[in-house]
């Protein structure tokens, strides 16, 4: 085989780098966590920042269920009525205003602050600042000023190669908690790698009959995904666990053939779920940084053009840097697309969807 510049060669080694990875750890196994429920509450007050989106709707039932007493600041008093926060204290406030988040501690004497706040547009860095940092920042004064026993961080597996915007600053949020900037307190951090939505969000597009996007030969990269349900019983796990004090926790779902995959292996389980012929559509990186490069010319120009930019950006980073973390739990992406098989998905490419601003991410499972 010849090739003709370096990037082709970068491109194959990479391919081989991914096989090899993931052939390694799938021989190994991982075990430096012991998977399962460990610790149990005695009614401590957990106040959850962040508690209305994905990881949330797993981890305050699962608080509750442990026996602690969760409470949930939440932006909409719809909340009150949701299942999820049925053995839940529900506050309606606004984690971006620091009174709010103030009151809530104060309310009760708190135990343990987790917060999962991240701001809903990865793109916009001005929500990002104001939430991934100044609203995670409420908290941890609020719990400084409070004695909080406990701050978990849920913060992100990309903070060991951080290159987008909410990555910066949850690193930026780890190291004023290792820092004490804000006041003593103790601190745990956990890094999860990739959540199963992520990896499952053209799902539908597979089923619809599309084809699968894939970058070169789509094996860039290796991540190992994990349940919401299982992270949320690792965070509890962690949950004035003396062992967790001080630590940054990075974790991932099982290393297993069924949960480690390249983003093209992602493709190829959802073919094999919905029963579908491989299609792959190919592009390459090299035509992607190029496009990626122009956008961002003209996105100095055009707040329109910059936020896709972004994204374009974005599915580089996350079909090239490997995501592979200790493993934890026992779910598995292709247990998570079989609970996909049978729903029906709008017509249109995610990517038409996205544009419309009708991007549907199969987050309810
Ligand atoms: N997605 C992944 O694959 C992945 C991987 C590793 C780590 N993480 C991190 O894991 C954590 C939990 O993720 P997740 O999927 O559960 O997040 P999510 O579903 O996006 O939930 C984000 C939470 O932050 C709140 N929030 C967003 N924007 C806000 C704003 N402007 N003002 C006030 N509150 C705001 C949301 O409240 P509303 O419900 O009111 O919008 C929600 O409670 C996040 O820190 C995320 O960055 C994600």
């Amino acid at each position: 085989m010849a090739f003709s510049t370096i990037t082709d060669l970068d491109v194959v080694a990479t391919q081989q780098h991914s096989r090899e990875l993931r052939s390694r750890l799938l021989a190994t196994g991982s075990s430096t966590y012991v998977t399962g429920p460990s610790g149990a509450g005695n009614g401590e007050r957990v106040l959850v920042l962040g508690g209305t989106g994905y990881i949330g709707r797993a981890l305050v039932p699962e608080l509750a269920r442990r026996g602690y007493r969760p409470v949930v600041l939440a932006r909409s008093v719809q909340a009150k009525n949701e299942a999820e926060y049925a053995d839940a204290e529900v506050i309606v406030g606004d984690p971006t205003l620091a009174a709010d988040v103030l009151a809530a501690v104060a309310a009760a004497p708190t135990d343990v602050v987790i917060s999962l706040l991240s701001g809903r547009r990865p793109n916009d860095a001005e929500e990002c600042r104001l939430v991934d940092h100044e609203a995670v920042g409420n908290g941890i004064r609020a719990a400084v000023a409070h004695d909080v026993r406990q701050f978990i961080q849920v913060s992100d597996f990309g903070a060991y190669r951080p290159e987008l915007i909410p990555q910066v600053y949850k690193l930026q949020v780890e190291g004023e908690l290792m820092g004490q900037h804000h006041g003593a307190l103790p601190w745990t951090i956990v890094r999860p790698t990739a959540y199963f939505p992520y990896l499952s969000a053209t799902f539908g597009d597979v089923k619809n009959g599309l084809p699968y996007r894939i970058f070169d030969h789509g094996e860039h990269s290796v991540v190992n995904p994990i349940a919401r349900e299982d992270l949320a019983e690792f965070i509890v796990n962690q949950v004035l666990n003396d062992d967790a004090l001080g630590r940054v926790l990075p974790v991932g779902g099982p290393w297993t053939e069924d949960n480690m995959v390249t983003l093209k292996g992602a493709g190829q389980m959802m073919f094999d779920v919905t029963g579908r012929e491989p299609q792959w559509d190919v592009v390459t990186l090299k035509a992607w940084d190029k496009k990626t490069a122009r956008l961002a010319r003209l996105g100095r120009f055009s707040t329109q053009l910059k936020p896709v930019a972004f994204y374009l950006e974005a599915a580089k980073y996350w079909s090239v840097v490997d995501h592979v973390a200790p493993s934890y739990g026992e779910r598995t992406l292709r247990g998570f697309m079989e609970r996909l098989k049978d729903r029906e998905f709008p017509t249109g490419s995610f990517r038409e969807r996205m544009k419309s601003g009708t991007n549907a991410m199969p987050t309810d499972i």
